[in-house]
């Protein structure tokens, strides 16, 4: 029989005449559990749940109204307790089969809508936006739209995901099911519906939860990315699932990198500064063309210096177990962690070679790496072919683009990011952060310098790999920032 039962971390306690739930859900602002009070309850309250800590309740039990009028009243106070916490995220959905548990619906947060078995004809459809995880006790069907998994744990149901790939009525529904399920076809229809893994297919032939999504041009990835890096709710039985944080000291934030030799660069003089830092914001703009006149190490110098020196290295949360190196530099980062790196394609530079450098932010000095190779010449080639995508940028077709003197990469050393984030699940989120976070500091400064900056948006990692020789699980390209003189 269909049942509920409480989900794990619900938590009851006795006060006085009152019964607290403590729930399993946090925010991200107070992460102390949510808590409600059950006032005044009763015996036949207690005893609901009681069942649902333990063997479950029926979940068709409370539909249908028992004879007498006294017992009626009660029967639909506990009908309406056991609709509240459901919709409080806080019971399993269960139908079980000859091999046990088959499928249940795991609830993830508050407000979880229930949605009947729809009437025959209507046909039902898988959410474009499903991921399939397995678990041990079988496969977890997710969708960002709902805060729910479907859990699916006899294998005899899994062809049925695949078989709603393309509409499928109740009907087609109930034959593709193993003989013991089928009478329970209408509850695992309901399931479907109410997990968000399959909606009723639409006149537009999708599953009516996924048209909003399909209008704005979501897909899959940046949806579940959104939902994971920007929610409110916190289940705190789920964040004991996550990967647990590597028991070793936080990576430093100074990174010894191999290098050829260095280059120093000139420390940094602003002299006859005429415009002020009202004046730099009003007149920055992409500039994609430059002169022949190359820019000059000075230059190059004062943009990293402004842009990404180290002023200061500090110990962050030293208070707490989790207290980590973290850096001062003129431009944000989150948490202080500065994962970002710069390295540089150095084409042309008046009194630097060119070649592939590292900036050592604490030296303020350039660390080479290699002379402009194979992988290097692929980047400027890149930034050549995909400058120039922007809307105002009329004189410059697509393709025909200039090479810049230079080309800034951003690499992040991921794992700075991850030790400290591996709860929150913020670190990738919080390192693309950082690098808008960037693009806005060179723009600006190059704009003070009156250099022509433009941001890129393609890059590949394949090629910052190739041409650092660091793996791109150590650091990962995520940016990249045209620099030369302007035309
Ligand atoms: C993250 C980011 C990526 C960008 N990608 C490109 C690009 O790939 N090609 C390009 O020519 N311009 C690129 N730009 C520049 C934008 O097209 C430009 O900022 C926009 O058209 C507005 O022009 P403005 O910077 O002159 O105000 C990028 C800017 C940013 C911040």
């Amino acid at each position: 029989m269909p049942k509920y039962l409480f989900r794990e971390g619900v938590d009851l306690s006795t006060d006085i005449n009152d019964i607290v739930v403590t729930t399993p859900y946090a925010t991200r602002s107070n992460p102390h559990r949510q808590t409600f009070r059950l006032k005044n309850a009763k015996e036949p309250l207690k005893k609901l749940l009681a069942a649902l800590s333990q063997e479950g309740v029926e979940s068709n039990q409370y539909l249908a109204l028992p004879e007498t009028t006294e017992s009626a009243a009660t029967h639909l106070e506990l009908g309406l307790q056991l609709k509240n916490l459901y919709e409080k995220g806080l019971l399993i959905h269960a139908i079980d089969g000859c091999n046990g548990r088959a499928m249940c619906l795991l609830p993830m947060k508050p407000g979880i809508k229930q949605q009947p078995c729809p009437d025959d004809g209507k046909a039902l459809k898988l959410s474009k936006f499903t991921s399939i995880h397995p678990c041990l006790e079988g496969l977890d069907v997710t969708t960002p739209l709902s805060p729910t998994t479907l859990r699916l744990q006899d294998h005899r149901l899994y062809p049925l995901i695949q078989k709603l790939l393309s509409p499928c009525t109740t009907d087609i529904i109930r034959n593709v099911l193993p003989e013991d399920l089928r009478i329970h076809h209408r509850e695992l229809i309901s399931l479907l519906l109410s997990s968000g893994v399959a909606g009723i297919c639409n006149t537009n032939h999708n599953a009516d939860i996924d048209q909003e999504a399909i209008e704005a041009g979501w897909n899959r990835q940046d949806l579940s990315f959104h939902q994971q890096t920007r929610r409110h709710i916190v289940d705190f039985k789920a964040q004991e699932s996550l990967p647990k944080p590597i028991d070793r000291k936080a990576p430093p934030a100074k990174h010894q990198r191999i290098i050829l030799s260095t280059v120093s660069l000139p420390t940094p003089s602003i002299d006859n500064q005429k415009t002020n830092f009202y004046q730099v914001i009003q007149q920055r703009q992409s500039i994609r063309t430059y002169d022949s006149n190359p820019v000059s190490a000075e230059a190059l110098g004062n943009l990293l210096w402004y842009s990404m020196h180290t002023r200061e290295e500090i110990l962050c949360d030293p208070a707490l177990p989790r207290s980590y190196e973290g850096l001062l530099r003129p431009v944000a980062s989150a948490g202080g962690l500065h994962s970002i790196e710069l390295y540089l394609c150095i084409h042309l530079c008046i009194g630097i070679s060119p070649g592939f450098y590292h900036y050592d932010s604490f030296e303020h000095s350039l660390g080479k790496i290699s002379d402009l190779n194979r992988p290097c010449e692929s980047m400027l080639e890149m930034a050549v072919n995909t400058t120039c995508r922007a809307p105002q940028a009329s004189s410059v077709s697509p393709g025909y683009g200039q090479r810049p003197d230079v080309l800034i990469v951003m690499a992040a050393r991921y794992e700075r990011n991850a030790s400290l984030h591996s709860e929150t699940g913020l670190a990738y989120a919080l390192i693309l952060k950082d690098a808008g976070s960037l693009y806005q500091q060179l723009y600006l400064v190059a704009t003070a310098l009156q250099l022509a900056p433009c941001g890129l948006s393609f890059g590949s990692s394949e090629l910052f790999e190739q041409a650092s020789g660091i793996s791109s699980k150590a650091e990962c390209s995520v940016g990249e920032f045209m620099i030369g003189n302007p035309k």
